[in-house]
């Protein structure tokens, strides 16, 4: 099963960025192609991070151990989109202008932000291979735990950017406040509730 997921789900993620160089290769990036190219990775960087911990709790919901299967590949694409996200700012926005980019990475506070939550997910994407969860144990779930501060982090930036309606990042921020609710211990037993009243016991 996992053979055939896999793939599949490898093809979907690069999706958006197969949309981005086709919309590019048609000069169909709005009049503003650096701005929105910018907002579009941002975004899918964020979808990818709310995805990937979204797995955890699915997997609590509905006991398919098959979901933990996808979760470092979709933390790679955060990664991934992220990198495009960074990358869009240092060479098409900032020309690799280094002094312009620390003074940004001091000044705007939202830019301080997204960029400590892209560093945070560096050591993150380094250490996803098999060969480092075993030789990190249990430093690597610790590690990893990372992901709940980078999360955080990455909506704030995108929180302290917006000028005026900041009903889309409060709306991701709301996604986030579930997802980790899900996680607490008694959502386990919300599962259980409802398979023991669809099936109530016998006696
Ligand atoms: C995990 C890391 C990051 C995430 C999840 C993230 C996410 C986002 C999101 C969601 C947006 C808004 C998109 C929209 O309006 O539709 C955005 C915009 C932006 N981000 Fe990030 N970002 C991250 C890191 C960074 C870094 C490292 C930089 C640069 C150092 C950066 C620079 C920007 C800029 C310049 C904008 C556009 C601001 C504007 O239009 O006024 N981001 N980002």
């Amino acid at each position: 099963m996992q053979k055939l997921y896999k793939p599949l789900l490898f093809s979907v993620s690069l999706i958006p960025f197969g949309v981005l160089i086709y919309n590019g290769f048609r000069d169909n990036l709005t009049a503003n192609p650096i701005e929105y190219i910018t907002h579009y990775t941002g975004d899918w960087t964020l979808y990818f991070l709310l995805i990937t911990l979204s797995i955890t709790p699915l997997r609590n919901l509905t006991g398919k151990l098959i979901f933990t299967c996808f979760r470092r590949m979709l933390g790679l694409f955060a990664f991934f989109y992220a990198c495009l996200h960074f990358l869009t700012y240092f060479v098409l926005d900032q020309y690799f202008d280094f002094n312009a980019i620390i003074e940004d990475i001091i000044d705007r506070p939202y830019i301080t932000v997204g960029f400590t939550a892209f560093v945070l997910l560096i050591p993150l994407a380094v250490t996803s291979t098999k060969k480092m969860i075993s030789r990190l144990g249990s430093n690597w779930q610790r590690l990893h735990k990372l992901i709940y501060v980078i999360t955080t982090l990455a909506i704030l930036h995108y929180l302290w950017l917006v000028k005026a309606d900041t009903t889309l990042p409060i709306t991701f921020a709301l996604i986030f406040s579930v997802l980790m609710t899900l996680r607490l211990p008694w959502a386990k037993n919300v599962k259980k509730f409802f398979i023991s009243e669809i099936q109530p016991s016998s006696h």
